[in-house]
């Protein structure tokens, strides 16, 4: 039985690793690797994720050596093996065989291997050879001793279009409206002559003249979003037939791609990882870190999850056409991060950087330099500490591994919707808001939990909704039934505007929310980019705007003389309702970012949520793990000051007793064993 089998991940120490590619070495460097993976104390290797040519060099031959070999020779030097289906990468001869199902952009054109990624979900050939492939390593490897995590393929996300995806979406288009009667009147095709007398007529979104349906946008990201968990349930359903002691995962990749709902993917799978980039090298780094591993922990309820890869330094910046460098101590200080937040392992792309391969200046924990290297030095420094606390990654005995009374909404849907073309503002993006959001929270030192529009929402006290346009009636009732039952809910401008299938709701926009808000909205204002208004609290907002009118509603805030002219000065800007036993709060426009934590610091103070992390403006992240019967203290200073906080317990990196006051130099991080019952004060 694997260390994580059973309903919940148990894990015996902290995972430390990486991708690991016996393949692509010679055997001298393969004694290597057994020798520095001891000095970085590596205990976790993710192998195969990309080798289907090395696995299967031609159609139905196999050649299994090297992996039979690597397994043995890793579990004979206790390094357990997490084990990829190779499904991303289809090899050559694949493509000669299956032309057409190879994907097709939207511009029409038909790609090729190459690269990866190179196959349509849709494809039937497609889908039939990674079930096979699957179905063969599960049967080989199912019961391997190494063997404890299946990573079923890489980072889903491929989206094609064409001709067999047009079927595909035909019936997926079929099922879900039944006739095409439905079709038409749900995406109002008599908007620009599109009205469908034949399903064979319906496109799965190929490139257009002008603007698309949005509708039919929505759908199709709905549908490819539904393919790939299509994708993904059939390789779980083969590795639990062949493998069943061996729980399940697929790495998202966090928290910039959209391709599928997360919340549902992660329903299909046992164990949550996800693989995380930091978006920035400076100090804002930090606080993607910590998103990601709040939607991480969330995504998979609350329990522990798995980093599956970070990068230990140069990683491309797209945007940027550069490599971005992590300072020295940074990958610690990150792997910290994840840690605190439930991640239990760390596990970095890649083991060894390669000679060549599209990848060749990435990053490792072996550099291109060597062992004898900065990068090597620090990661054989953090293996070694980690290797010291495993208890901070038993599984909690009581259910979530951080408490947090804060929640995010968190919509695949929503994200979708607001990415659709013709929004009347570029502004009304998603992931800006919602980063923006939890952005502040995490300045003002609070632990947040994402949640599904369709979750339960009265496990927090306060439910924060940044932008979510599409609202169904179903959802409009629960957000205010949770609003009655005593909750604070915060809606951001925008939201509630149309309803699931991206129909506006009549009668003043908002709808899905405007009874629970007691706000009716006329009008929306979006404004030029960079126009800054001044509210009447003199917090600064911008970029959108609001025609408000109360309905029930208290003003918290309004407009004053800098706002358009179709706004009067004075009129409502951010609002409050009381709904029963609880209070919904509005904000029409969007805040800098003194605004935005001004305002939300002043609605969670009302609701009673006093911050966890009251170190949070020193630079210092503070965060409470659960782990087993305890709970752990990280204390992570990201600042270039020593700082002093306040901790009572075990320190467990300096094996020392802390007793009302805990010092950690500037970058530095301490991790205090809290709980007097597992022996707070002892070793
Ligand atoms: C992803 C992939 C890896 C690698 C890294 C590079 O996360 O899973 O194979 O390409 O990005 O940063």
């Amino acid at each position: 039985m694997s260390e994580l089998g059973g309903p919940r991940p148990v894990s015996r120490d902290v995972w430390f690793g990486g991708d690991y590619n016996p393949e692509q070495w010679s055997r001298t460097v393969l004694d290597e690797d057994d020798d520095l993976m001891r000095r970085a104390r590596v205990n976790t290797a993710t192998v195969g994720v990309f080798s289907w040519s090395s696995l299967e060099p031609n159609p139905g031959k196999y050649s299994f050596g090297w992996l039979d070999e690597a397994l043995d020779r890793l579990h004979a030097n206790g390094v357990r093996v997490v084990l990829a289906t190779p499904t991303a990468s289809p090899p050559p001869w694949f493509t000669r065989l299956h032309a057409e199902a190879m994907p097709v952009r939207a511009d029409g054109v038909r790609l090729s291997h190459g690269s990866r990624d190179t196959y349509n979900p849709a494809a039937p050939a497609y889908r039939e050879a990674a079930r096979r492939i699957t179905r063969v390593l599960a049967e080989r490897y199912g019961s391997h001793p190494a063997v404890v995590l299946w990573h079923l393929h890489n980072e889903y996300g491929t989206v094609s279009h064409g001709p067999v995806t047009d079927v595909a979406f035909r019936q997926w288009l079929q099922q879900r409206y039944g006739t095409l009667a439905d079709l038409n009147r749900t995406w109002n095709t008599a908007f620009w002559s599109q009205g469908y007398s034949s399903w064979d007529d319906v496109l799965a979104l190929p490139a257009t003249q002008y603007l698309p349906n949005p509708s039919q946008v929505l759908d199709f990201k709905r549908f490819s979003a539904d393919l790939l968990r299509d994708c993904l349930a059939e390789q779980v359903r083969i590795v639990r037939e062949l493998s069943p002691d061996v729980p399940t995962t697929t790495n998202f990749m966090l928290p910039t791609w959209n391709h599928y709902d997360q919340w549902a993917m992660a329903d299909e799978i046992d164990v949550v990882s996800i693989d995380h980039y930091l978006d920035d090298e400076g100090p804002a780094g930090e606080v993607h870190v910590a998103f990601a591993s709040d939607l991480a922990r969330s995504f998979a309820g609350g329990r522990p999850w798995l980093l599956m890869e970070q990068s230990t330094s140069l990683v491309y910046d797209y945007d940027d056409g550069r490599m971005l460098v992590k300072a020295p101590g940074r990958i610690r200080r990150n792997t910290y991060q994840y840690l605190s937040r439930g991640a239990f392992g760390s596990l970095f792309f890649q083991w060894r950087a390669p000679l060549t391969g599209a990848e060749f200046f990435h990053s490792a924990m072996v550099p291109h330099a060597g062992a004898d290297s900065r990068i090597f030095r620090e990661l054989a420094a953090l293996g070694q500490e980690l290797a010291g606390l495993a208890e901070i990654v038993a599984p909690p005995v009581d259910g979530r591994v951080n408490d947090a009374r804060v929640a995010i909404v968190w919509s695949g849907d929503a994200w979708w919707a607001a990415e659709t073309p013709a929004m009347p503002s570029a502004d009304v993006a998603f992931l800006p808001a919602v980063r923006a959001f939890h952005t502040a929270l995490w300045r003002l030192g609070h632990t947040v939990d994402f949640v599904s529009p369709d979750a339960d929402l009265s496990a927090h006290d306060v439910v924060l909704v940044p932008s979510l346009l599409p609202v169904s009636d179903e959802q409009s009732r629960r957000f205010a039934d949770f609003v009655a039952a005593g909750g604070t809910l915060l809606v951001g401008a925008f939201s509630g505007s149309t309803d699931e299938h991206l129909r506006v709701r009549t009668g003043g926009y908002g709808g899905a929310f405007a009874g629970v808000l007691g706000v009716h909205v006329e009008e929306h204002v979006p404004l030029r980019s960079g126009t800054v208004l001044t509210l009447s609290d003199g917090s600064r907002a911008g970029d959108w705007s609001e025609v408000v009118h109360l309905r029930g509603a208290d003003v918290v805030a309004s407009y004053t003389d800098d706002a358009h002219p179709v706004i009067a000065p004075g009129s409502p800007a951010v609002t409050v309702n009381r709904h029963g036993r609880g209070a919904a709060h509005y904000f029409s426009t969007r805040f800098d970012e003194a605004g935005l934590s001004a305002h939300l610091a002043r609605i969670l103070e009302g609701a009673g949520a006093a911050p966890e992390n009251p170190w949070a403006a020193d630079g210092v992240e503070a965060v409470r793990r659960r782990s087993g019967a305890s709970t752990h203290l990280f204390v992570i200073n990201h600042s270039d000051q020593p700082r002093r906080v306040a901790a009572v317990g075990f320190e467990l990196v300096t094996g020392t007793t802390v007793d009302g006051h805990l010092l950690v130099d500037a970058g530095d991080v301490r991790v205090v064993r809290e709980d007097p019952a597992a022996g707070a004060g002892t070793p």
